[in-house]
């Protein structure tokens, strides 16, 4: 039971019921009628908020579900597979391209832990793909999914963080795309071109042993002028020495005078005193000029690729350039412009091939030019040393000027070039610190010119 009570409210009411017993029906109705009133005002009141507030919701509600709806769009819309997780690693949800890629449903995968979706034998590599920290935060890997029949082909993978509003990591969210496919074709590639790599390494071999052969031809050539006046020569001695040999035979078995005189004459004993100084002096030239041949081929042996040594400027021209010249064995009008005591270092045979193949270039260029004009210049600039080499040529195609340096490129017919030339010419002059250029000069004709440190 209740037990009466005297607060102040309890007394009003008391007095309230007094005014009505005592004073009559009218006054009560009125005050109950007021109070009415203001109960009804207080109730429209709150039901006009509440309506506004239903209202505004609706509103809300409508924003939202647009919002939502929008990213649900743009999720589904990623062509790459997306798996959403929480921070134990089960999957929250995944978007179509995911349910695609793997043939299976969304129910079958979101509300499981992640390890059990992806192949079982990647199970290492999703450990780091579940906690990316640091920077930067985005985490690479590779993983394969588990499929009804086994696994799928191998999918790159970027796993980012979730974090709440108060940074606490949540999750992550992985994505993903095939590589397999991409992996296959750029092993295929990558064996393609070790295979040209070392298809190009053999046809640079061959080149060397064509300009190898073509020294050898150069030499033979050189060669067989002085051996045959030594041989000559030889012959002409051994002549000498059977009339040498019979008059002093005659001296010796005290013939008479007279006799001895004829002898002489007919011998032709003074003639043959006479011609000896030149000939042994013409012998021994031969034989100069032979062991200088020698001595040549021996410094550009071209075992020696990769040896770095002092070479000096003006030999290696000189001796590159009328190589080059012999063997093509034409005339020309021949300029050198060669600074005495110009050194680099580097490696004599190779620069010897460059020479070489430029003024091979340069020859075969003139062909059909009236007066063929080679210019040949090397000059100390600063540090380095510039070397030209300029001929009265057609000049280089305009189309074929960006081309000329690559591997193959050739104008020539078959059988005549490989267009490996310039391509090796340019691999040599770029490892010995400089850059092979070409150019075409105003009054007509091509200049090929490089610049390297000078020793
Ligand atoms: N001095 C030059 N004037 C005009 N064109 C040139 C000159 N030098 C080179 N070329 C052009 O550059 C091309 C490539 O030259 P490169 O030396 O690489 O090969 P190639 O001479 O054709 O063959 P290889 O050197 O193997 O015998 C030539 O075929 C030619 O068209
Ligand atoms: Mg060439």
């Amino acid at each position: 039971m209740p037990k009466a009570t005297h607060s102040p409210e309890a007394s009003e009411a008391d007095s309230l019921l007094k005014l009505v017993t005592s004073g009559g029906a009218i006054e009560f109705d009125r005050e109950r009628e007021g109070a009415w009133i203001e109960v009804i005002r207080k109730m429209d009141e709150v039901y006009s908020d509440l309506l506004r507030y239903e209202v505004d919701l609706e509103h809300k509600n409508a924003e939202l579900e647009e919002a939502q709806a929008f990213v649900t769009n743009v999720i589904e819309s990623v062509s790459d597979i997306l798996i959403v997780c929480d921070a134990r690693g089960m999957v929250q949800q995944v978007n179509s391209a995911f349910q695609h890629a793997l043939g299976r449903s969304v129910g079958d995968v979101v509300g499981r832990n992640i390890a059990d979706v992806i192949d079982a034998a990647d199970g290492a590599k999703l450990v780091p793909l579940l906690k990316p920290r640091g920077t930067p935060d985005v985490v690479d890997g590779e993983l394969r999914f588990a499929t009804d029949g086994g696994s799928t082909d191998l999918f790159a993978i970027n796993s980012s963080p979730r974090h709440d509003h108060r940074g606490r990591f949540i999750g992550v969210v992985l994505t993903g795309r095939p590589i397999g496919e991409l992996r296959r074709a750029y092993e295929a590639l990558h064996k393609a071109h070790q295979e040209l790599q070392r298809a190009q390494r053999q046809l640079v071999e061959q080149e060397k042993m064509a300009s190898l052969g073509r020294l050898v031809a150069g030499v033979a050539h050189e060669l067989n002028n002085p051996i045959s006046f030594v041989y000559g020569n030889i012959h002409t001695l051994i002549r000498y020495r059977a009339a040498i040999v019979a008059y002093l035979d005659a001296i010796h078995g005290k013939g008479r005078a007279s006799d001895l005189a004829a002898l002489k004459k007919s011998l032709r004993i003074d003639e043959v005193m006479e011609d000896f100084g030149p000939l042994i002096e013409g012998t021994m030239e031969g034989a100069v000029r032979i062991s200088e041949i020698v001595k040549n081929l021996r410094r550009l042996s071209f075992s020696k690729l990769g040896e770095v040594e002092r070479v000096n400027i003006e030999r290696l021209i000189n001796t590159a350039v009328l190589w080059a010249v012999r063997t093509k064995q034409v005339r020309i009008d021949l300029q050198m412009e060669l600074e005495p005591e110009l050194w680099i270092s580097g490696n004599e045979g190779q620069l010897h091939q460059v020479i070489v193949n430029l003024v091979e270039n340069a020859i075969d260029a003139m062909r059909d030019t009236e007066l063929p004009r080679l210019v040949v210049s090397a000059a100390r600039k600063g540090n380095e040393i510039l070397f030209r080499i300029s001929d009265n040529g057609p000049g280089i195609d305009k189309d074929h000027i960006s081309h000329i340096f690559e591997p193959f490129f050739t104008t020539k017919r078959v059988g005549e070039g490989t267009g490996l030339g310039l391509w090796i010419s340019y691999g040599i002059v770029r490892e010995h610190g400089g850059e092979l250029l070409a150019a075409n000069e105003p009054d007509g004709g091509a200049t090929f010119s490089f610049a390297l440190p000078a020793a």
